[in-house]
């Protein structure tokens, strides 16, 4: 007799569209079918812009992440743009990626993963169809892969060229962000240049500057030791993985192939995919194609998740149970963190499944600010990672990482922070065509506090608990 969970591996045969026949959520309505097929057919035929061999070294890294070997940091924008798609932009947050990582590996003392919401992130869920601006009523913009932001009914219309567009921009970003990995742009020794010009005099600069002298020394050191760049390329070159939501699963279809070294099917238009909130009914659409590629899947459980779907998606997510498939990315939100996070947590315990938890602090914590814009206080978004920490510990448990929306640019979207960003302040330089991001200092804020957490985590964690306790 097969088991649960060899049942709910085999619902039905999985092809790369057995998610076309299921119920499917957040769905543009291309009015040109066949030009969305000609898209399609185009895009099927177009370079993988991962390999699968990445995407299980992710995997593997992940996997040490559920050990607690390792912590995952997942950050980027929440939507990439055409309109902002400039090397600037790209430059300016992968150097924040990297001192973030310099913070948490070298004043947290633990290996960083680091995987980008990047090259690929530009479909958006909207919780409405229809956006109503004075009086008059259009399609709701989903993202640059699908429509456009102006708000005009043409522009609202979804427009299949647009994924091959994305396909373009994502395969340039990830060739800049792959030569600044490993052309000598990461090298340690580089860690004072990172800094962006308007965090330098912000007190997370002054700090950063700290720290980052300190790992000056440490590098004389090991070098007088004879561990150089040239010894150590761990020194000199960095990785950096890709994600985004597979949210446009016509687009996501044409980027799956078979991998002719394992014989798998993988996604390879990132390394790693994730579900969203809205789109992870156990028997819909998203659920049904993330189940049969091999990359890493990362799955949203925000306030509505309760403990029996998610065991019910994590047997159909990962009926193996192999350690480093599947990241789940707790989104509750300040107030909620400390009530609905334990039953989900204590339920995967108690049924011994290896998961990576991370916390988002960023989407159950949106609010409008009394000027209008929709934003994030800062304040509630520390709170979250704070009670999510502190959650894990009462229970057991790793806190394996973190995913929050973030940008290089000095963008003024979420309010609060070392810089004191006030209501009023919002319209500056209010930048995204999405959700609000940290700005550059905010990031290295929040850098700073889970390195105090995992500092202090490692000296008062209990032992986690095992599945037959
Ligand atoms: C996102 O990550 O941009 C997003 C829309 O998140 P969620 O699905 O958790 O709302
Ligand atoms: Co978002």
């Amino acid at each position: 007799m097969p088991t649960d969970k060899q049942m709910a591996g085999t619902v039905g045969r999985w092809a790369p569209d057995s998610w076309r026949t299921k119920p499917i959520r957040q769905v543009p309505q291309y009015p040109d079918e066949s030009k969305l097929r000609a898209a399609e057919a185009r895009l099927s035929t177009y370079p993988p812009l991962v390999f699968a061999g990445e995407a299980r070294r992710l995997k593997d890294l992940l996997a040490k992440v559920t050990r607690g070997e390792a912590f995952l940091l997942q950050g980027g924008d929440c939507a990439e743009s055409f309109a902002e798609f400039h090397p600037n932009n790209i430059r300016d947050t992968f150097r924040v990626m990297l001192q973030m990582a310099v913070v948490l590996t070298f004043g947290g003392a633990t290996p960083v993963v680091k995987v980008g919401r990047l090259a690929g992130q530009f479909a958006k869920p909207r919780s409405a169809d229809t956006e109503v601006i004075g009086g008059v009523e259009l399609p709701s913009y989903r993202g640059d892969i699908i429509n456009g932001f102006d708000f005009n009914a043409d522009a609202r219309i979804p427009d299949p060229d647009r994924m091959v567009q994305a396909y373009n921009q994502a395969a340039s970003t990830l060739n800049l962000l792959r030569a600044f990995a490993q052309g000598g742009y990461a090298d340690l020794h580089k860690v004072h240049q990172w800094t962006l010009g308007f965090v330098a005099k912000s007190p997370q600069g002054e700090r950063y500057r700290d720290l980052a002298d300190r790992l000056d020394e440490t590098l004389a050191f090991m070098n007088a030791c004879g561990i150089t760049g040239e010894t150590t390329p761990q020194i000199r070159e960095t990785e950096l993985f890709t994600s985004h939501e597979a949210l446009l699963l016509p687009y996501e279809q044409a980027l799956t192939r078979i991998d002719s070294t394992s014989g798998d099917w993988y996604d390879v238009s990132a390394h790693m995919l994730w579900i969203g909130d809205r789109t992870r009914q156990p028997d819909g659409a998203h659920v049904e194609f993330l189940r049969g590629v091999k990359n890493p899947i990362g799955l949203k459980c925000g306030p509505s998740m309760d403990p029996d779907e998610l065991i019910r998606l994590i047997d159909l997510l990962n009926p193996e149970d192999e350690p480093g498939r599947l990241t789940l990315i707790v989104r509750m939100g300040h107030d909620q963190v400390e009530d609905k996070f334990p039953p989900l947590l204590r339920r995967v315990l108690r049924e011994g499944r290896q998961v990576v938890w991370s916390c988002d602090p960023m989407h159950g914590n949106t609010v409008k600010s009394s000027t209008g814009y929709k934003t994030r206080p800062f304040d509630r978004i520390l709170a979250e990672v704070r009670g999510f920490m502190e959650v894990c510990r009462a229970e057991g448990a790793r806190p394996g990482g973190v995913h929050f929306e973030m940008t290089g640019q000095d963008v003024t979207e979420c309010t609060g922070g070392a810089q004191a960003i006030t209501d009023t302040l919002l319209g500056q330089r209010y930048h995204t065509a999405c959700d609000p991001r940290l700005n550059a200092s905010q990031a290295l804020e929040l850098a700073f506090l889970l390195a105090e957490q995992l500092k202090a985590m490692r000296s008062g964690l209990p032992r986690p608990r095992v599945a037959a306790e």
